[in-house]
C-alpha cells in the first residue's frame, strides 16, 4: 500500500499532509507532518496539484480556503471535529449581534462559515501572541473553545468573552488520574494542550499546541513526560527523542491508557490510496463563504510570522 500511494503521489505530483494525531502508518508516509498550524502554512506556499489533507475536515477546509485552485482532497469526510461542532454558524451569528463592537477572534478548529464571520483567525500554536498584539482595552470574543479562551485570558490578563464550546478528546482528561500517574513517576514533566480544562492546565509543565509541547520535550532535560493530549503525537515525540520515556494520559471514562480522537483515527492507509486514486472525496467551499474566510486567515499568517 505504501510504496503504491508513493507511485500516485509522484505521478499526481501530490503532496500528502498529515496531522501529529493521524495513525502512525499515514504519518510515515506523509510529505509533511505539522501542527494546525504549520499545515496551513506549508498549504497556503505549496506548488503542488493535489493536497491530500490526512487530519479533518475544517483542516482540508483551511487548505482549499488558502488554495481555491488547487484540488484538496481528505481520505474520509466523515473525519470531523467535536469543537468545530459545537459552534453553530447561526447562533455563532446571533451571538456576535449580542456583542456589537467586539473584535471576533476564532480558533481554526472551526466550519468556513464561522471563520467566515470572523475577525481574526487562531490556531493553539499562535493564539496567545495573536490576543497580546492586539490592545489591552480591545473587547474580544472568542469562539469556540472555552478552556483555550479561558487559558489565554488568565495568562494575558484578558477578559475575553467565551462561546462555550470543547473538544471530546480533551475535555476528558481527568485531573485525579493524572495525579495518580505523577505518583509513580514523580520526576515526570506534565504536558497540556490548551484545550484541556484549566485545573490541568495549572499542574502542566508545559501547555502548548502539539508542536510547541513537541518542541518543550525535545530542548527539556528531564527523562520522563507524561503527555495530556491525543496519543498521535507519542509518534514524533519517541522518534524525535528516543531517550525518553512518553506516557499518554489516561482517559477520565476510559479503561483504555491513551485518549485517541475517533475523528483522526478514521483516516487509514487504504483510505489515503482510494482518494488520491480516485481524486475523491473532494472539499469544496462555498464561493462567498470561502472569499469572507480567507482574509482571518490570512490575517492570522500575517500576525503570527
Ligand atoms: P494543534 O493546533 O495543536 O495541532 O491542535 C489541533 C487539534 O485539533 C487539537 O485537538
Ligand atoms: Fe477536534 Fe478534539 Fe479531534 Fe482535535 S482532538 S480534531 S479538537 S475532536
Amino acid at each position: 500500500m505504501k510504496s503504491k500511494i508513493e507511485k500516485l503521489k509522484k505521478e499526481k505530483n501530490a503532496l500528502i499532509m498529515a496531522h501529529y494525531y493521524q495513525r502512525d502508518e499515514i504519518q510515515e508516509i506523509a510529505d509533511f507532518i505539522g501542527d494546525s498550524l504549520a499545515l496551513a502554512r506549508k498549504a497556503a506556499e505549496t506548488d503542488a496539484d493535489i493536497i491530500v489533507m490526512c487530519g479533518v475536515h475544517f483542516m482540508g477546509e483551511t487548505a482549499k480556503i488558502l488554495c481555491p485552485d488547487k484540488k484538496v482532497l481528505v481520505p474520509d469526510m466523515e473525519a470531523g471535529c467535536s469543537l468545530a461542532d459545537s459552534c453553530d454558524p447561526e447562533e455563532f451569528r446571533s451571538f456576535i449581534k449580542d456583542h456589537p463592537d467586539y473584535t471576533v477572534v476564532s480558533y481554526v478548529n472551526t466550519s468556513a462559515a464561522v471563520k467566515a464571520l470572523t475577525d481574526i483567525v487562531v490556531t493553539s500554536g499562535n493564539a496567545r501572541h495573536i490576543i497580546e498584539s492586539l490592545p489591552k482595552d480591545e473587547k474580544i470574543i472568542f469562539g469556540p473553545d472555552r478552556n483555550l479562551g479561558g487559558y489565554i485570558n488568565s495568562v494575558s490578563d484578558r477578559d475575553m468573552v467565551l462561546w462555550p464550546g470543547a473538544c471530546h478528546v480533551h475535555d476528558r482528561f481527568s485531573i485525579e488520574k493524572i495525579l495518580d500517574l505523577k505518583k509513580n513517576h514523580p520526576g515526570a514533566k506534565i504536558l497540556v494542550h490548551p484545550e484541556c480544562r484549566r485545573p490541568l492546565q495549572l499542574i502542566a509543565d508545559k501547555v502548548g499546541s502539539t508542536a510547541a509541547l513537541l518542541d518543550f520535550a525535545t530542548k527539556d532535560d528531564s527523562r520522563e513526560y507524561i503527555v495530556v493530549t491525543e496519543s498521535g503525537i507519542l509518534r514524533e515525540m519517541r522518534l524525535k527523542c528516543p531517550e525518553k520515556t512518553f506516557i499518554p494520559a489516561p482517559a477520565e471514562d476510559s479503561e483504555c491508557q491513551c485518549n485517541e480522537c475517533d475523528y483522526m483515527k478514521l483516516n487509514t492507509l487504504e483510505k489515503v490510496y482510494r482518494c488520491l486514486l480516485e481524486e475523491t472525496p473532494e472539499i469544496h467551499v462555498d464561493a462567498d463563504i470561502a472569499e469572507k474566510a480567507l482574509r482571518p486567515i490570512e490575517r492570522m499568517l500575517e500576525m503570527s510570522k
